[in-house]
């Protein structure tokens, strides 16, 4: 069913790469998985879907509007420029630093020992979204992947950027989610917290557009 028609909906996903020089970055493990099936999944309900990935291993999904970037920065102002929108999901495993100037020539080895790289803060597109004023999304939507204490850390997660949900899952490597199929996780709203069960991401997909379109409805 459409219950999601006539409604504007922003996704993020995907890591992102943080250039060190042209043909080096930094990087995570995320495959856009997760994500691409929230987009494909809010799409399927109806809803008009901007779907800013970075470079993710999977393909996005169909009926969405795909705007693809590299870097935090570049992610931010993709997401910014995407808005007003109904509600937001923030899926994008972010970088959460930059190279402070990344060399514009290759760096080479012989250069007289490596290299020292500075970083510095990446902005947090999430927090940022969550404290527009008029312009915020009605509903806002983070993620917080953590190998240890993930119910605290992400509770601490939902109140400092201000989102009005999170979705809390365990990503140490022995759970196998980090690109895997499978997803368990935790819904935390202001009204409290659900567990649901091991299962597929495109069922965590789907079970979160069908609390989108509730909360939206
Ligand atoms: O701070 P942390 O990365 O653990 O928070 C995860 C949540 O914040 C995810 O929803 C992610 O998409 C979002 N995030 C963001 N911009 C950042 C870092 C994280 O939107 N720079």
């Amino acid at each position: 069913a459409r219950t999601l028609g006539g409604k504007h909906l922003l996704v993020t996903s995907g890591p992102t790469h943080e250039p060190i020089d042209p043909v080096r970055y930094i990087a995570n493990r995320s495959s856009g998985a997760q994500g691409t099936a929230i987009g494909a999944a809010l799409a399927e309900r109806g809803a008009r879907v901007t779907f800013v990935t970075g470079p993710a291993s999977v393909p996005p999904p169909s009926g969405v509007e795909v705007i693809r970037v590299e870097t935090a920065g570049e992610m931010l102002a993709a997401v910014q420029a995407a808005l007003p929108a109904d509600a937001a999901v923030m899926a994008a495993a972010v970088a959460d630093w930059h190279v402070v100037s990344a060399s514009g020539q290759k760096l080479k080895k012989d250069g007289g020992g490596p290299p020292t790289l500075a970083l510095a803060q990446n902005p947090d597109i999430l927090a940022a979204v969550a404290g527009l004023g008029e312009s915020r999304p009605r509903l806002v939507v983070g993620f917080a992947a953590e190998t240890e204490n993930v119910l605290e850390h992400a509770r601490a997660k939902r109140l400092r950027k201000g989102c009005d949900w999170i979705v809390a899952n365990d990503v140490s490597s022995a759970t196998g989610i980090m690109g895997g199929t499978e997803n368990a996780v935790t819904l935390i709203t202001a009204g409290g917290e659900e567990a649901w069960e091991r299962m597929g991401k495109d069922a965590v997909a789907a079970r979160l557009a069908d609390r989108i379109a509730q909360a939206l409805a």
